[in-house]
């Protein structure tokens, strides 16, 4: 079950979609092998000041990669994803991923269910030593990246994520595959920004490509504060990733969630009536609203009768700006590609200053 605060907000499958027929049921006790990644990066490492380190719901940036599935794990996974293919979007104009499949949890049972399996919802919360629960925006739910049609293009360009906390799962032994490398840059998101927008590339001796020994593999990240990519594929290849995103439920520290409303933006499979429903702004609303109802519920348990003045404003304020953030972002897009990126890069630059 996940836990009690979000799971009211993850929606019911809505219509458009269908499950796929077929896929295994996913089971916890055969398909898991969770083991300790051997080691860890910290914000600090990765060049975050104090005051980023101390925004964030963990000092830790990413883990190696470690083991999630075991072997029948892994080929129930295949399996499934045989099933969901068909459906695959390629998108060859986009400014990220060519290949993807969003919405997974609408249509397979089996990545519903390891997306909110809770022996691994506790174990990544225990690694990163906060209490996170799988994204109340279900699209970041078992995101799905896939090879792209023209291999020319990388798998997925640098950046940094939209979420907090999230992983990245190879459904593919990563040794078999030429090229198509998850990728790091050991810096900060603002300083690779900077190196790429100069024109320039970056320096690659502060680029690492943690090895995935094999499929089943993951790597556990604040993907928000990690500038990171999936490398072009050097042959066509089967490559498949699978990236399911967090939440923390630290409401004390500022939501570093954020979300793109683009023009002609496309955010989910192919269905087989090829409508593609636009649930973005309410997936955003409904975030929004989980996110405030907790901080309202946090102020009126906290807030004591004898509160001045200026410590109920600002109880109130603080409460009202996930919501206030909200209605700036939807009542502005949808927005030019790089008109949202500015605007989310100015949230980010505010979320320093809240
Ligand atoms: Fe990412």
């Amino acid at each position: 079950m996940p836990h009690s605060s979000v799971a009211d907000v993850y929606p019911d499958q809505p219509d458009a979609y269908e499950w796929i027929v077929g896929e295994p049921a996913f089971d916890p006790a055969r398909y898991l092998q969770l083991e300790a990644p051997d080691r860890l990066w910290t914000l600090e490492e990765f060049g975050y000041d104090e005051a980023f380190v101390a925004s964030q719901a963990s000092p830790i940036a990413m883990f190696s990669p470690s083991r999630m599935l075991s072997d029948e794990g892994v080929a129930a996974l295949h399996e499934t994803i045989s099933l969901l293919k068909p459906l695959v979007r390629q998108a060859p104009d986009s400014h990220r991923i060519s290949g993807y499949l969003r919405g997974t949890v609408f249509l397979s049972k089996f990545i519903r269910d390891l997306c909110r399996c809770d022996e691994i919802t506790e174990f990544m919360s225990g690694l990163f030593g906060t209490a996170l629960a799988p994204h109340t925006m279900v699209y970041q739910q078992g995101h799905m990246n896939f090879a792209p049609d023209d291999i020319s293009k990388p798998v997925d360009h640098w950046h940094h994520d939209f979420v907090g906390f999230d992983y990245v799962l190879m459904a593919h032994d990563p040794a078999t595959v030429e090229g198509g490398e998850f990728k790091v840059f050991m810096g900060t998101r603002e300083e690779g920004n900077a190196i790429l927008e100069r024109g320039e590339e970056l320096p690659v001796e502060r680029v690492i490509a943690p090895q995935f020994p094999g499929a089943g593999y993951t790597c556990f990240m604040q993907g928000n504060a990690v500038f990171h990519c999936a490398a072009p594929l050097k042959k066509p290849a089967d490559r498949v990733s699978l990236v399911n995103a967090y939440v923390s439920l630290d409401i004390d520290k500022p939501d570093p969630t954020r979300t793109f409303f683009v023009e002609a933006s496309g955010r989910y499979a192919w269905l087989k009536d090829e409508v593609e429903p636009h649930h973005s702004w309410a997936e955003y609303a409904r975030h929004t609203a989980w996110l405030g109802r907790e901080k309202l519920t946090h102020l009126l348990d906290d807030l004591p009768l004898d509160a001045g003045r200026e410590q109920s404003l600002a109880a109130l304020r603080q409460a009202a700006s996930d919501l206030e953030r909200a209605i700036k972002t939807i009542d502005a897009g949808p927005l030019p590609y790089e008109e949202m990126e500015a605007l989310r890069r100015r949230q980010d630059d505010d979320l320093l200053k809240s």
